[in-house]
């Protein structure tokens, strides 16, 4: 099937990214694992690489040329990011080191300070390590209950369990909005709206889909959203949490040191205000600007429009994939309620030897758990195989991984 519609020019967007030109062991590369990690393309290169020849120097400390260039360079990679989400002001957007560090800093500065003993946290079976393991580390130190909303057999959030899950001890409701296994779209907003009538504040894991799809943090009103830079075209080493600004402001900073300070005394410290009580330290902030230039690139292309081409591809992912005897997709079947991720098995192969079978025709997937160990208990595998798409994905590499399964299947001998 290739009458697809363009929702806007993928040759264009790939001469855009110089890794896709190569080869890989003799074979064109197709690359499908930007649910891990997104390809770069020049537009942010060209951005970071200016910022380093032309405009580098410490950001907040000089009153020189420079480094007033490269402060005012950061400050518009905040406001872009926060226009990116609609966040209403640049004191909401806290840049960390990516979506775990984001969560991170909520374990330790918020729910630290506080929850009490027999509080509770909601979250869900399919949560990544990111959004799991802080938790369950706060749980064990401070006796916080975690409790997980569980899945229907079809891989969406259980919403009648959730409505008998959330208590008057629920302190904190967290959930992926897409998951980076089984693809699901998780509504927020209604889920968001319970949780504050039942007293609690809600934590959007953006992840999977602030890089994907028009994401309105006012519209949904969530009380913290984290992303990571790198999945959206961005730098490494560069987040975002989002925070609305009262609970930014009541919260304790996280790590302490230089830049998030107004004063130091012998007995005296204050800190500075928000964002930058939470920015302790040189910031990257020449993978901010990065970022801020990926968001440009986004922008330019529409979220709608990504949203679109991800949803069409998924579509016909699903189509292929499930001609091809022997694979198991998992997650929703209709391609309206997942994002652009499929994560599969293929009867009597392991993931990963399949991974391995398929590198060697260029094919680039992921194989494991996907950091999401409890949720494949919940499938009841070890592992999975996944391949994920975005903005340069044509429908030709979906026709190769179909394919590349296939060859798979022969060299390994089976029908
Ligand atoms: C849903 C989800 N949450 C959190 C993360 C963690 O992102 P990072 O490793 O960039 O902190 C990921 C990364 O795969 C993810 O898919």
């Amino acid at each position: 099937m290739h009458t697809q519609r363009e929702f806007f020019d993928v040759h264009a967007v790939r001469r855009d990214f110089p890794i896709l030109q190569q080869r890989v062991n003799g074979k064109p590369l197709v690359f499908l694992d930007s649910a891990a990690s997104s390809q770069k393309p020049l537009p942010v290169l060209e951005a970071m690489e200016r910022v380093y020849r032309e405009a580098y120097a410490n950001v907040h400390r000089g009153v020189y040329a420079l480094s007033e260039a490269a402060t005012a360079a950061y400050d518009e990679a905040r406001a872009k990011i926060a226009r990116f989400i609609g966040a209403p002001a640049v004191e909401n957007i806290v840049f960390t080191r990516n979506a775990t560090e984001a969560l991170n800093l909520l374990a330790y500065a918020y729910a630290r300070a506080f929850l009490r003993e027999g509080d509770e946290i909601l979250l869900t079976e399919l949560e990544h390590h990111a959004n799991f393991v802080p938790w369950m580390v706060l749980a064990r130190e401070r006796n916080v209950t975690l409790k997980f909303i569980p899945l229907t057999p079809e891989g969406l959030l259980d919403l009648d369990a959730f409505e008998r899950l959330l208590t008057e001890r629920t302190r904190i409701v967290t959930f992926a909005h897409v998951s980076n296994v089984l693809g699901t779209i998780t509504d927020p907003a209604p889920i968001i709206a319970r949780a504050h009538a039942a007293g609690a504040i809600v934590i959007v894991d953006g992840s999977q889909s602030v890089p994907h799809m028009p994401v309105n943090v006012q519209a949904m009103d969530c009380d913290f959203l984290v992303f990571s830079g790198h999945k959206m075209l961005g730098p490494t080493g560069i987040g975002v949490l989002y925070g609305k600004r009262a609970l930014l402001e009541a919260m304790p900073p996280f790590l302490t040191g230089g830049d998030m300070i107004s004063y130091v005394g012998f007995d005296d410290v204050r800190w500075n205000d928000v964002p930058l009580k939470f920015e302790a330290g040189t910031p990257a902030f020449v993978e901010a600007i990065g970022l801020g230039a990926a968001v440009d690139y986004l922008s330019a292309l529409g979220m709608d429009a990504v949203r679109a081409h991800e949803a069409q591809l998924t579509a016909y992912a699903l189509e292929r994939l499930s001609e091809v005897s022997g694979v198991r997709i998992y997650g929703p079947q209709d391609p309206q309620r997942r994002g652009g991720v499929i994560a599969f098995t293929v009867n009597r192969i392991h993931p990963h030897d399949l991974a391995s079978l398929l590198d060697q025709h260029g094919i680039a997937i992921r194989a494991g758990h996907h950091c999401a160990q409890p949720l494949h208990q919940r499938l009841g595998v070890n592992a999975t195989a996944r391949a994920s798409f975005y903005i340069y994905t044509e429908p030709s590499e979906i026709d190769a991984l179909a394919e590349g399964i296939e060859h798979a299947k022969r060299a390994l001998r089976i029908s």
